[in-house]
């Protein structure tokens, strides 16, 4: 039986039973295999762009004897998955600039009852600007911790509603009165603000840039009641 570690481990917690599912970027299909083994899902397909990665897939489908239900497939992104493969898409374990355009690249995925399960390891912003331009809805986000660091994960829904760009929520998501885990991943967004606001401090030319910035810090003030911190 494949054990996960926490940051799989919340991917697979948002998983619905007996959808159609594809994960993108699977290197060794250590998530493919566990929601199989467990019965969360009948088949998964298992993509990745790089020939390294998908051996390490194999390696992983053989020795769990799961060649029946894991279908495994080279593919930049969701170039190779056609529209009737998956209705649950998840991608993990990548930047969340790649994440979004692996994305935007796949207009067929804006449709209804697509669920989308995204755990950017950096720039997490990019994908909630993503989710909320092209008709999704942030319908879950839990933050792990895992070897020392803390990641986020999201879950998206498609309703297609024409949603606001509010850049507080794409830097931090919902601002809960949250746990330490929780805590410790706003402060490490908060710090990536804070680190640019210095820098562009009194130059004019960054005028618009520095007052976006403002904005993302107004919001956490306003979400966390950490006003003028
Ligand atoms: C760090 S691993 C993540 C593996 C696993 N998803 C996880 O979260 O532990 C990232 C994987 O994404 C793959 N990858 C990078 N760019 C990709 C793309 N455009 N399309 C598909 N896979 C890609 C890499 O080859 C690599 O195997």
């Amino acid at each position: 039986m494949i054990n996960l570690g926490p940051r799989l481990l919340c991917a697979a917690s948002f998983v619905r039973c007996r959808t159609k599912i594809a994960d993108i970027g699977t290197d060794h299909a250590y998530l493919p295999a566990y929601l199989v083994e467990k019965g969360i899902a009948d088949s998964v397909l298992a993509c990745d762009i790089g020939i390294m990665p998908l051996k390490n897939a194999e390696n992983t489908v053989k020795a769990h004897s799961l060649s029946d239900k894991i279908t495994l497939r080279i593919s930049d992104g969701l170039k190779e998955v056609s529209p009737d493969e998956a209705d649950e898409i998840i991608i993990c374990g990548m930047g969340g600039t790649l994440m979004s355009e692996i994305l935007e690249a796949a207009p067929w995925i804006k449709r209804e009852k697509m669920h989308l399960i995204l755990q950017p390891m950096t720039h997490s912003e990019d994908v909630r600007r993503f989710l909320l331009s092209n008709g999704f809805a942030v319908t879950d986000e839990r933050f792990v911790e895992d070897a020392g660091k803390v990641y986020c994960c999201i879950s998206a829904d498609f309703d297609g509603a024409v949603r606001e760009i509010d850049e507080g929520f794409c830097q931090f998501g919902y601002l809960p009165p949250g746990d330490e885990i929780n805590a410790r991943y706003v402060n490490k967004q908060l710090r990536r603000v804070d680190v640019k606001l210095e820098a562009l401090k009194n130059r004019e030319e960054s005028k618009a840039e520095y007052e976006r910035l403002l904005s993302i810090r107004k919001y956490y003030e306003k979400g966390t009641g950490n006003e003028g911190s």
